[in-house]
């Protein structure tokens, strides 16, 4: 397994991309800082040193599916939040699709992006460093001088132990372990879909990964969408 550390770089998912042909199943590119790192829905993704900021490779043995890749997300929002409370103990939880939230506060935000049967997964976790005034309403920090190295490595493997569960049909008890970490679970909460609001109770995220939203008494399944939480 190869393991490429930069200590700057613009962004460790470009980075794989563009060297896809030469790395193999988990291998892993890090940065201790990025000058253009990204986050979802296009959005800039602050990259200070003390993140853990990290891309592995993932090579499926065959091609996945529309519906097993929007599992992946979740597999990897699971398998962090494992690893993580496994290093430091606390109040972990997981907001669909891909967040991974500690004390109701971002911890660490995830993008998974295909190229051809390939996946680049990428990950951002504020491990050591200290969370600027303007934003500690909404993100949080481990707080943590546990190496980052070592700590990524950790995610890694945990990543390719759930992977391994999926691959031979456990995905139903994956699913069982995810819903009870939902953060989203009973809140009242908007769904934001492009230009289209919708707002409702989220409940439990099914089978096929997709989360329910009670709308007037009435379940909906919703894919995709930002969530926000309503403030009473
Ligand atoms: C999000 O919550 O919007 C996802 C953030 C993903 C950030 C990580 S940091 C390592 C990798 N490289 C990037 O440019 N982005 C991901």
């Amino acid at each position: 397994m190869k393991f490429l550390k930069f200590d700057e770089i613009d962004s460790t998912n470009n980075y794989m991309k563009e060297n896809i042909p030469s790395f193999e199943n988990y291998d892993i590119v890090s940065a201790k800082i990025q000058t253009s790192g990204r986050g979802r829905r296009g959005n800039v993704w602050l990259s200070p040193e003390g993140m853990a900021l990290f891309s592995f490779l993932l090579k499926p043995e065959k091609t996945l599916s529309i519906i097993e890749a929007t599992k992946l997300p979740l597999l990897a929002g699971i398998s962090t939040l494992v690893a993580l409370k496994k290093i430091k103990d606390g109040a972990y939880s997981f907001k669909w699709t891909n967040d991974v939230f500690l004390n109701s506060k971002k911890l660490c935000g995830i993008l998974i992006e295909r190229v051809k049967d390939d996946f680049v997964v990428g990950i951002g976790i504020n491990v050591a460093n200290k969370i600027p005034e303007d934003i500690k309403n909404i993100a949080i920090s481990m707080e943590s001088d546990y190496d980052i190295d070592k700590l990524i490595l950790k995610v890694v493997e945990e990543f390719s132990l759930y992977y391994k569960r999926f691959s031979e049909g456990k995905w139903q008890e994956i699913i069982e372990e995810i819903n009870s970490y939902n953060f989203l679970k009973n809140k009242k909460i908007r769904v934001h879909i492009g230009d289209k609001v919708f707002q409702g109770i989220a409940r439990n995220i099914v089978e096929d990964g997709r989360i329910e939203i009670e709308m007037d008494g009435e379940i909906k399944l919703f894919s995709v969408g930002e969530i926000k939480i309503e403030k009473d």
